[in-house]
């Protein structure tokens, strides 16, 4: 197929970028690049042994993006472009709202109008919100608590009314829990930028020597060890997710809702005790306060992505903490 990722050049899009060319799609990404380099996409084309199509473009140029996909003859999308910081989506919402919602309608503005009716969403588990108890299955309550999670559920509300007026739309909404790791090779991973507030980066940042010590935030959660406990997923695992919901995609219309994630609840220390073991150093941690917003226990019931889609994650958590150690030691700058 002729398939386009918007946000193909990011840490997410570029493992998924990967895997369609591996797969004998043709691939065309377009990427604004605000929040990644082009050299992911090299290192894309040394893997696949061929190279995705690349625009420099924002998914909010309307008029680009009708000439990209009309030039392809585009068949399907895969739409990864946004922002995705809880942090700066507080003390920034407007930017959010630009480029997470607006582009987002722009993009389905220009799908419709092309007759190209057939998506994959890259929506977060932060759409479950922190009231609802863990593990989240797709028809929990919704309930965002930050702008980042609300502009996610709203492009996810737009393509639910798209599908209800239009049963020609095929939509799969894929809501992603903590993704970790990187490709097995080093040649592609997770690139942050500036001091990262997640974990699993900032645990690398300790153990390469950046930072002096992992903060954990929080030792009194209701949890078995008392540090908060998420559904760490491996990007490939993400990857082979994709490429699943595509395939189902091509026999299903209408919009599915799938959460990606393992259902294995891991704790901070759990984590922590993978990076040293993967890595051989010791990676000194402080314990701390709880960190505002922060639930005790983030975890999916990931049987419906199983059972519709013949898909289930299967990397444990060392392969995530090796793979991502193994990108950081090669690319300690990025790329
Ligand atoms: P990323 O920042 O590495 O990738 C996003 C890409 O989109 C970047 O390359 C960036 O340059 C591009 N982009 C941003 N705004 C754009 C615009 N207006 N026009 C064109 N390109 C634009 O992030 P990621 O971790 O790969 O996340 C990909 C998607 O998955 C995002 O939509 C994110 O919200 C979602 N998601 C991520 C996580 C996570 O923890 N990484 C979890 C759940 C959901
Ligand atoms: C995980 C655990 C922290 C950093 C976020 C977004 C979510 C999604 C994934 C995009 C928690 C603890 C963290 C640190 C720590 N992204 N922690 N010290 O908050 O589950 O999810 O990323 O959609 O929307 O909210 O991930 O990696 O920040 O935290 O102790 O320096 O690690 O308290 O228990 P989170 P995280």
């Amino acid at each position: 197929m002729r398939i386009a990722v918007t946000g193909g050049a990011g840490y997410i899009g570029s493992h998924v970028a990967l895997a369609l060319l591996q797969e004998g799609h043709e691939v065309i990404i377009i990427d604004n690049l605000s929040n990644s380099s082009a050299l992911s996409l090299q290192r894309i084309s040394l893997l696949a042994g061929r190279s995705a199509v690349f625009y420099q473009t924002d998914i909010r140029d309307s008029e680009a993006l009708r000439r990209i996909l009309r030039q392809h003859q585009v068949e399907a999308l895969l739409h990864f472009a946004g922002l995705k910081s809880v942090g700066a989506s507080v003390s920034d919402p407007l930017s959010y709202y630009d480029n997470n919602v607006q582009g987002s309608l722009r993009l389905l503005q220009v799908l419709q109008e092309l007759d190209l009716r057939q998506l994959i969403f890259s929506s977060s588990a932060t759409v479950y919100g922190p009231q609802q108890a863990a593990p989240f299955a797709e028809d929990a309550a919704l309930a965002p608590s930050n702008p980042y999670g609300h502009s996610k559920l709203m492009v996810e509300q737009m393509l639910r009314d798209l599908c209800a007026a239009d049963a020609r739309w095929r939509v799969a909404i894929l809501r992603y829990f903590n993704p970790a790791g990187a490709h097995p090779s080093g040649l592609i991973g997770e690139v942050p930028r500036g001091i990262p507030n997640n974990l699993m980066p900032y645990a690398l940042g300790v153990l390469s020597g950046r930072y002096p010590q992992l903060r954990i935030f929080g030792q009194d959660y209701p949890t078995p060890d008392g540090t908060g406990v998420r559904d760490y997923i491996h990007v490939m695992d993400l990857s082979s997710g994709h490429v699943a919901a595509l395939r189902q995609l091509q026999h299903r219309a209408g919009c599915h809702v799938f959460n990606l994630g393992t259902g294995r609840p891991y704790s901070v220390l759990d984590v922590v005790d993978a990076f040293q073991k993967v890595s051989g150093r010791a990676l000194p941690y402080v314990l701390l306060p709880r960190r505002p917003g922060d639930v005790a226990a983030s975890y999916a019931d990931p049987r419906l992505a199983e059972q519709a889609l013949a898909w289930r994650a299967e990397r444990s958590l060392e392969m995530m903490c090796a793979d991502a150690w193994n990108f950081t030691e090669h690319n300690p700058d990025g790329y």
